[in-house]
């Protein structure tokens, strides 16, 4: 589990041989940023779960070209898992992680303990959460009751721990970014967030820590997310509006991999999450869908 004291051990180990700074204790995280931000320097931060692929490593790349100074936090936050999830065996490749952002530049990583984060309300018994009511519960929010309540709250105090200028957050996540988005807008968090555009493996999968969840079989029967959205996109770009017929012929395709459960795929607002009837302005694609026990989520973008 992250925050063993063996953890931490090996932690202040990596620390030794590298440049870039890790701070496991929000003390030092803070000290290590506001030191960074002192001399008018932009901040970027880049929040993650670590068990770091591509898609991550786009995020910290941009915020090297946006910011003078960049932080990476790795925290495998268990507010955002529900009692059935994955948390326990979410991986947790540590030194791996440590390597590659020390080869992307960054300046401060900050990976503290679970008991740093949440010493005393680490249940759902009592403390302070932080809710983006209505958006919470749409779109990954409906069948992972919990989960945003988890990741609204975290994120609220990796911004108040680290105050970065600008944060960025990846497209594939979309459901995400629109809640963080609504959450800083309506905290007054002095923050710009980024959105960054999805990285896919060669064969089109959407890259994720959980793609290492899948076998030989699985992979293949997952290509079908990204089959289903350019079906959409395809009858989109032939000038079907209407999302009914749109989604039912997404449905077709994903109905041919049966190995495939299909969790929700719905066209919405890119803002409110709020479904549309027809795509007469930026409308987001998403699906979500267990391959085995491993739930994947994949979107799109549909600009008319
Ligand atoms: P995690 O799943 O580790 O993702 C960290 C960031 O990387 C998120 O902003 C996510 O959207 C982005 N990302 C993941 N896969 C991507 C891909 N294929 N292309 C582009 N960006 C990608 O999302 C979380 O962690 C957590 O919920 C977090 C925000 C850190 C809060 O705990």
């Amino acid at each position: 589990m992250i925050g063993s004291s063996g953890d931490l051990k090996c932690r202040s180990e990596v620390q030794i041989a590298l440049s870039m700074k890790i701070c496991s204790s929000i003390a030092e995280g803070r000290a290590a940023c506001r030191a960074a931000r002192a001399s008018g320097k932009r901040l970027g931060l880049v929040p993650t779960m670590g068990a770091l692929h591509e898609g991550h490593l786009s995020l910290v790349r941009a915020a090297r070209a946006q910011c003078d100074a960049v932080a990476v936090s790795i925290f495998v936050n268990p507010t955002q898992f529900g009692p059935k999830e994955d948390l326990a065996k979410y991986p947790r490749p540590f030194d791996r992680d440590c390597r590659l952002l020390e080869k992307e530049g960054v300046e401060i990583l900050f990976a503290p303990a679970v008991e740093e984060i949440y010493p005393k309300s680490n249940s759902n018994a009592e403390g302070t959460w932080v809710v983006v009511e209505g958006l919470s519960e749409k779109l990954d929010g409906r069948s992972r009751p919990g989960h945003f309540r988890g990741v609204t709250t975290i994120v609220s105090k990796l911004f108040h721990i680290l105050e970065p200028e600008a944060a960025f957050f990846g497209q594939k996540d979309a459901a995400q970014l629109a809640v963080i988005r609504r959450m800083v807008c309506d905290l007054n968090f002095a923050v710009e967030i980024v959105a960054c555009p999805i990285v896919r493996e060669s064969d089109g999968l959407a890259m994720s820590s959980r793609n290492a969840y899948l076998d030989g079989e699985e992979r293949r029967h997952a290509l079908v997310l990204q089959r289903s959205l350019q079906e959409t996109r395809q009858r989109f770009q032939a000038g079907e509006r209407t999302a009914a017929r749109l989604i039912a012929a997404a449905m077709e395709v994903l109905a041919r991999v049966p190995q495939v459960a299909l969790d929700y795929f719905e066209m919405v607002d890119p803002e409110t999450l709020d479904p549309v009837e027809q795509v007469s302005q930026a409308t987001l694609v998403a699906v979500a869908a267990y391959v085995g026990s491993t739930r994947l989520i994949d979107n799109t973008v549909l600009n008319p």
